[in-house]
């Protein structure tokens, strides 16, 4: 083996496999990379030559030293070679139009076998993926798929953007603590024994909320951060336990101003990563207008099929399933689902009946189908008068063909239910161009949330979240209508970032916490350190976090975030690859105090 001086760089190569072009003819070169493909020719032995810049063929003939060619045929994929050699132009009508390389091929004069790799689980070109758990477990091949190299080379770029965009608008990075006190986004914390005071914890932070206030009141009005966040939660394909936010918090500011700052990021984001020119200021919905119209804080905007309440008309009938919900409180919605009449068969209707069942908690669904005479049509459609069934198609702008769908029950299991089923039928019957994206804002959160268990209310965001001020006067009145200055970013159906503006007022918090039953004594040990800070000039200040790995999820097109993360953790947060989690050996559990009540396998 012997070494190419480029510059003042050492490299075992003078161009990468994606470069060469017509242009580069006659010139000698030196490649290397992973053999992708091969391919015997009598006499002349093909490779494909794959690095992450593309893939380059080179050509091995018997005019090389014998030795050489006989040890070429013997490379397999995967194995890791360099070759020296001239680029030529490959014979008429032998180009291939699907690599930007594809004009030319490189006879090779000189190689070398840089490393044998042994047959991999799979080949990352091949044609069949692999499952799941297999592309986990040998990472470092998935990772040579080009489709996995899209995502993290977007990521990459999504991350120097963000902070070049902050940078030019003076925002400074300053990295936060990893082993912290307990934060308070409300999941469960990852704990850090600690050996030197042993018996207590440090808590990876599940953001670094309490931090970044604290630099506000330390005077450091513009903050960002790529941030490492840590949940104990319940995984599913947008949640990671650990996974990265774009962090942000500013001083002297109200809602507009962190808004129009995350607009002007969307824009920079979308046109220099998507090419694509969004109009801002981005939509705004109010969360009531959300919950309505599409029973979702984050509502997929990229199709019609809204809920239309007919709870009224449905107050007309004897039928109990509509009339009982009715009249004791509850919600009785529907939506139309456009001409879609003769696609669901009874059989999809059983099926359609079964998914609201067993994942919203819904009682049944109610159907009809409008015939040609524009006539509600179903089994349940005795239970009505011509005339209210006249009304509630009209109600729902029922036309001929159109399938109407209903959902009788509280508000929230009507939310629930439609919601899941405006998602399953929209993507089922293609309602949407998958490569496009649809931002918008859900704005004026609930303060709080019923605390079922404790008959009392908890903090919806967290618990320094600031009320819109025209709603403070509800605070007692009214508690569970009061709004918070809480704003969500929604992409697509999901919430790719949230953020409120914070209390800066003393006692404005202290009322809070009593409100969410939180008692002095617990605030002061959870968040003394940020009750004290308050006191000692905190400027008025909020902020907001982007989930990074959804927003690479949204930008790549993708519909899970583990491919936009590199070692991404499975859904009971194992590493396939590692073994993480795993045991210790119990010299580690003594020193920090430790003892195992579970019995290994
Ligand atoms: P929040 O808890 O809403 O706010 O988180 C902000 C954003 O982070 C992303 N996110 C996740 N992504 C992947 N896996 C997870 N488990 C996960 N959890 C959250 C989402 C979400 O919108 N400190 C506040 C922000 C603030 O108020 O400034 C916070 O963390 O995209
Ligand atoms: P039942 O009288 O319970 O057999 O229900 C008659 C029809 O109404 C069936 O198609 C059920 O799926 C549907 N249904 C029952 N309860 C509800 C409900 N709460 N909301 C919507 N549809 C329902």
């Amino acid at each position: 083996m012997y070494e190419i001086l480029l510059g003042d760089i050492t490299l075992l190569r003078t161009k990468t496999c994606g470069e060469l072009r017509l242009a580069h003819q006659g010139e000698k070169v030196t490649l290397c990379g992973w053999v992708d493909t091969y391919r015997d020719h009598s006499g002349v032995f093909f490779v494909d030559l794959r690095d992450r810049y593309g893939i380059t063929q080179v050509v091995f003939s018997s005019q090389i030293r014998e030795e050489s060619f006989e040890q070429a045929k013997s490379l397999r994929s995967e194995d890791v070679i360099q070759v020296e050699g001239t680029v030529s132009p490959r014979p008429e009508g032998t180009a291939n139009p699907k690599h930007a390389t594809g004009e030319i091929e490189v006879r090779v004069e000189k190689f070398t076998l840089l490393n044998k790799s042994v047959p991999p689980p799979f080949l990352p070109t091949g044609f069949t993926i692999p499952s799941e758990d297999t592309r986990l477990q040998y990472r470092y091949i998935d990772l040579r798929r080009p489709e996995m190299q899209r995502s993290l080379i977007l990521r990459h770029k999504m991350c120097k953007l963000m902070r070049d965009y902050f940078d030019e608008q003076h925002f400074l990075e300053v990295e936060t603590p990893i082993l912290g006190k307990s934060t308070p986004e409300g999941a469960r914390d990852y704990l850090v024994p600690s050996r030197v005071t042993q018996g207590s914890f440090y808590a990876l932070p599940q953001s670094p909320q309490l931090y970044k206030q604290i630099l506000m009141i330390a005077g450091y009005d513009r903050y960002f951060q790529i941030a490492r966040c840590f949940r104990d939660e319940d995984l599913r394909a947008d949640r990671q336990p650990e996974f990265t936010q774009l962090d942000v918090e500013m001083s002297f500011v109200q809602m507009e101003d962190i808004i129009g700052i995350i607009d002007g990021l969307m824009k920079k984001l979308c046109k220099e990563l998507l090419n694509i020119d969004i109009v801002t200021p981005l939509p705004r919905m109010c969360y009531s207008e959300a919950m309505e119209r599409f029973g979702h804080d984050a509502p997929d905007l990229r199709y019609g099929m809204e809920l239309v309440d007919v709870t009224d008309l449905a107050r007309e009938t004897e039928f109990r399933v509509f009339k009982e919900p009715a009249v004791n409180g509850g919600r009785v919605r529907g939506i139309n689902v456009k001409g879609a009449a003769e696609k669901y068969s009874r059989k999809d209707i059983d099926e359609l009946t079964d998914f609201v069942t067993s994942h919203f908690g819904a009682k049944g669904l109610a159907w009809f189908k409008v015939d040609a005479e524009g006539k509600p049509g179903s089994p349940i459609a005795k239970n009505f008068t011509p005339e209210l069934l006249g009304k509630i198609c009209q109600r729902m702008q029922g036309k001929p063909g159109d399938f109407l769908v209903f959902c009788c029950d509280s508000f929230e299991v009507t939310c629930r239910t439609l919601n899941g089923l405006r998602r399953r039928l929209a993507a089922e019957l293609k309602l949407y161009d998958p490569d496009k994206l649809h931002l918008s804002w859900v704005v004026k959160f609930p303060m709080f949330a019923k605390n079922e268990e404790e008959n009392g209310w908890t903090a919806m965001h967290h618990p320094f979240t600031a009320p819109l001020s025209e709603d403070v006067p509800l605070l007692y009145t009214d508690t569970g209508n009061v709004r918070a200055q809480a704003y969500d970013l929604v992409i697509n159906g999901f919430e790719a970032g949230g953020g409120t503006i914070r209390i800066h007022d003393t006692k404005l918090q202290s009322e809070i916490f009593s409100l969410i039953g939180l008692s002095e004594e617990t605030a002061k040990s959870q968040f003394g350190f940020l009750l004290d800070a308050l006191k000692m000039g905190a400027p008025p200040h909020g902020g907001i976090a982007l989930g990074i790995d959804r927003l690479v999820m949204l930008f790549a097109g993708l519909d899970n975030i583990r491919d936009c993360i590199a070692f991404p953790k499975t859904a009971k947060a194992a590493c396939l690859m590692t073994g993480a989690p795993g045991t210790v050996a119990k010299k580690q559990l003594d020193e920090l105090a430790i003892r195992s009540t579970v019995v290994p396998k």
